[in-house]
């Protein structure tokens, strides 16, 4: 077994992670089918960085959110939490050799497999009895449970209303059996001026602030335990502009001054763009293209992200692009459309992409993109298909991106993010 201390790993490494919500219906209650609200989402967060999770409503990223908080458990996949590095690369390794052969196999997976993936099956198992956050427990769990915090969306229902500004602070610290009382309320003080408010306030209720005021009472909350990752769920979306910058400024500098990292969840691009150093894209549950972010705003690759950043307004009347309007709903996640699920929206369909499911692919250095624009490994799709260029497209053909990789990404491997839903069904 590898050694906790083989050098620094990212903070948490999600891998083949699902969720689907089982539909219940008849006179007997029975199991009619399922909301795959998280379908095999595979990405990393580093210590110390801000990863931006994009998507338009009801694609499943506050499912992702308290999935890694494990505010609820999977449907399968893993969260590992602080695996060294050289444990990272082994996962990425067996994810690999699992992802070949034909029915792609997450962990659990009970059809037929070959020597070497039942042997990749059993190495992950331990692998995550030890690192993966859905296989804690005890006071092992209620460490981790400190560690991993979340700010929720709507400052007016998230904050108890009958409790002092004092108790909201320094609850979790009473749950967690942290400090004397004395200690939390300097805990509360020290934490309240942190969030640019002061220790007035401690002595208030919610409904005497305003939402960005509110909004900072549930940052310092957030911050009480000394967690190291922190889920942040729209966290500005309810408020003001003007109150949303302030937020925002606030939320880096803690950052900074406590090495804090970051899952930024919005549907709007510019916040994003603002807060993260790399970008998830998100439809329908599953991720369809994750890159740096300067990486993504300059050369977005999947139609979707391309059509999402045309939605952004540009101030300048002199700059034109072209426009692409998303025709049409989201599908419904209960039953997702067959092959490419953007396929019944998508401006460059062809039509292979309702046959077959374009795995994620690296592209460039850290650009991973799930479209059969984009040739794959095995050839699948369009492969040399002419790259599609609306505005702010890709000004060279991807096959032709001959930049060095960082590691873990090799291209033409097989892509481990294109797994059978077969697997997902299972615990
Ligand atoms: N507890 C639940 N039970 C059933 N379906 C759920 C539950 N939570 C979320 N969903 C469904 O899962 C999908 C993704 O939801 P969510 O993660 O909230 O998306 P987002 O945050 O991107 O708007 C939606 O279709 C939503 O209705
Ligand atoms: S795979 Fe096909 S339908 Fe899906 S995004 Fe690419 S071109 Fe569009
Ligand atoms: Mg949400």
């Amino acid at each position: 077994m590898l050694s906790e201390n083989d050098g620094e790993g990212p903070l948490l490494v999600v891998r083949n992670l699902r969720k689907w919500f089982p539909i219940r219906g008849g006179v007997f209650s029975t199991h009619i089918g399922d909301v795959r609200a998280v379908d095999g989402v595979n990405f990393d967060i580093q210590r110390g960085e801000t990863v931006g999770l994009v998507g338009e409503s009801g694609c499943g990223k506050t499912t992702v959110g308290r999935l890694l908080l494990r505010l609820i458990d999977p449907t399968s996949g893993h969260t590992y939490y602080r695996p060294s590095a050289a444990v990272t690369h082994r996962l990425d390794e067996l994810y690999d050799i699992l992802g070949r052969g034909t029915d792609g196999g997450a962990e659990g997976a009970k059809t037929a497999l070959a020597p070497e993936q039942t042997q990749a099956l059993a190495e992950i198992r331990k692998i995550a009895d030890q690192y993966s956050i859905y296989r804690m427990k005890g006071r092992r769990l209620a460490e981790l449970r400190a560690k991993l915090q979340i700010v929720f969306q709507d400052p007016f229902s998230s904050l108890s209303p009958r409790m002092l500004v004092r108790d909201i602070i320094t609850e979790p610290l009473e749950i967690h059996h942290m400090g004397t009382r004395r200690e939390r309320y300097e805990r509360a003080a020290e934490l309240i001026q942190a969030v640019g408010l002061n220790p007035d306030h401690l002595w208030r209720f919610p409904h005497e602030f305003s939402g960005g005021q509110r909004q900072r009472i549930g940052i310092a909350r957030a911050l009480a335990l000394r967690p190291d990752f922190i889920v942040l769920d729209e966290p500005t979306s309810a408020l003001d502009v003007s109150v949303q910058a302030q937020i925002l400024n606030i939320l880096r500098r803690l950052q900074k001054e406590q090495d804090l990292s970051y899952l930024f969840i919005s549907h709007h691009l510019s916040v994003i763009r603002a807060m993260s150093q790399r970008v998830v894209v998100m439809y329908l549950g599953q991720v369809v293209e994750r890159a740096p972010t300067e990486e993504l705003f300059a050369r977005p690759l999947h139609p979707y992200t391309q059509a999402l950043l045309a939605a952004i307004p540009i101030p300048d009347p002199d700059v034109h692009r072209e426009r692409i309007i998303l025709s049409g709903d989201v599908p419904s996640p209960a039953s997702p459309p067959s092959g490419c699920r953007f396929h019944t929206r998508c401006p460059a369909v062809m039509p292979v992409c309702s046959k077959v499911e374009p795995p994620l692919i690296p592209i460039r250095p850290g650009h991973w993109v799930a479209c059969h624009l984009y040739p794959g490994p095995q050839g699948v799709g369009a492969g040399g298909a002419a790259p599609w260029t609306p505005g702010g497209a890709p000004e060279e053909s991807p096959a032709l991106a001959s930049a060095p990789l960082e590691s873990g990404d090799k291209l033409g491997s097989p892509a481990r993010d294109s797994l059978s839903p077969v697997a997902a069904a299972l615990p």
